[in-house]
């Protein structure tokens, strides 16, 4: 899905009128197929890209375009529809309880299929091989008929990415894939989400705290702070000293990126790549 972002401004609903704006006066324009991750410090407004881009939030200022359209001037019908070609996967992905696993993860697929469908398959899942095969990605396929409410943080974080696989979705939203996942697993998380994304030829937006796993896995990197744009570059050309100033009095957050001394350097950081 082709994007672009005019002069946009957006702000949390909840938010007071006094407060700044969350984002303000965006241009970005992202192509069909294109993958980047957003970085910044907290409260930069990448969640809240995320939900404006998913037309979850409106545009409080300027305009937002889905191949070409604003989304919030097509008539309701339109405008569901749309949504059913856009997967948001929350920070915290929002699983019932008492569900099975294999349900979590084919609700991937339920705004594709029609309401008999998927009212059958809240009984009787179908396409379970599919959802199996999500699932192995994360090294979860043991898990299929636990039940969610037994499942670590870490994998009920995984399987919210899990579901992103079944979703036939041509743009993915990803906020924040790995806050609970360990090194290995992190890697492993990034690496089907892109491999997903790609050869499906759907635009992947992820955010990421991990500044080096952003930079390993992703060739273009957005960086916010103040809900502005600070940087708009490939990712060979975010040098420690750009993340320096994004990070300026955050540097904190840089925690999961390689150790500070590293940033001491003009050269651009680099860490693994998938296999
Ligand atoms: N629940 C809320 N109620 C009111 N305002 C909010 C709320 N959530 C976010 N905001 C406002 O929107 C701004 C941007 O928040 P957002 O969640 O987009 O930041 P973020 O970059 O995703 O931060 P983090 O890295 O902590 O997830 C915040 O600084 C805050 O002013
Ligand atoms: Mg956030």
């Amino acid at each position: 899905m082709k994007i672009d972002l005019l002069d946009c401004c957006a702000r949390h609903p909840a938010a007071r009128s006094t407060a700044p704006d969350a984002l303000r006066r965006l241009n970005l324009h992202i192509s069909q197929g294109e993958q980047l991750a957003v970085i910044g410090p907290s409260g930069a407004g990448k969640t809240t890209l995320l939900h404006l881009l998913a037309c979850a939030l409106a545009p409080s200022g300027g305009e937002l375009r889905l191949d070409q359209k604003n989304p919030w001037s097509l008539p309701r019908a339109r405008l569901h529809r749309l949504r059913g070609a856009l997967f948001l996967a929350p920070q915290v992905p929002p699983l019932p309880p008492r569900q099975r696993v294999v349900t979590a993860v084919l609700a991937g697929r339920l705004p594709h299929i029609g309401l008999w469908q998927s009212l059958r398959s809240l009984v009787y899942p179908t396409h379970m091989a599919q959802a199996e095969a999500a699932l192995g990605h994360f090294d979860l396929a043991d898990k299929l008929f636990e039940r969610v409410d037994r499942l670590s943080g870490g994998e009920r974080q995984r399987v919210g990415l899990a579901r992103a696989l079944l979703a036939q979705a041509s743009l993915i939203l990803v906020d924040e894939p790995l806050s609970a996942l360990d090194p290995t697993r992190a890697s492993q998380a990034i690496c089907a989400l892109t491999q997903a994304a790609r050869e499906r030829g759907a635009s992947l937006v992820t955010t990421l705290h991990h500044v080096d796993m952003a930079l390993a896995h992703f060739p273009r990197i957005i960086g916010l702070r103040d809900g502005e744009l600070v940087f708009d570059l490939p990712s060979s050309q975010v040098t420690p000293e750009r993340l320096r100033t994004l990070y300026a009095q955050h540097l904190d957050e840089l925690s999961a990126a390689p150790p500070l001394a590293s940033f001491d350097s003009a050269a651009p950081v680099v860490a693994m790549q998938c296999r």
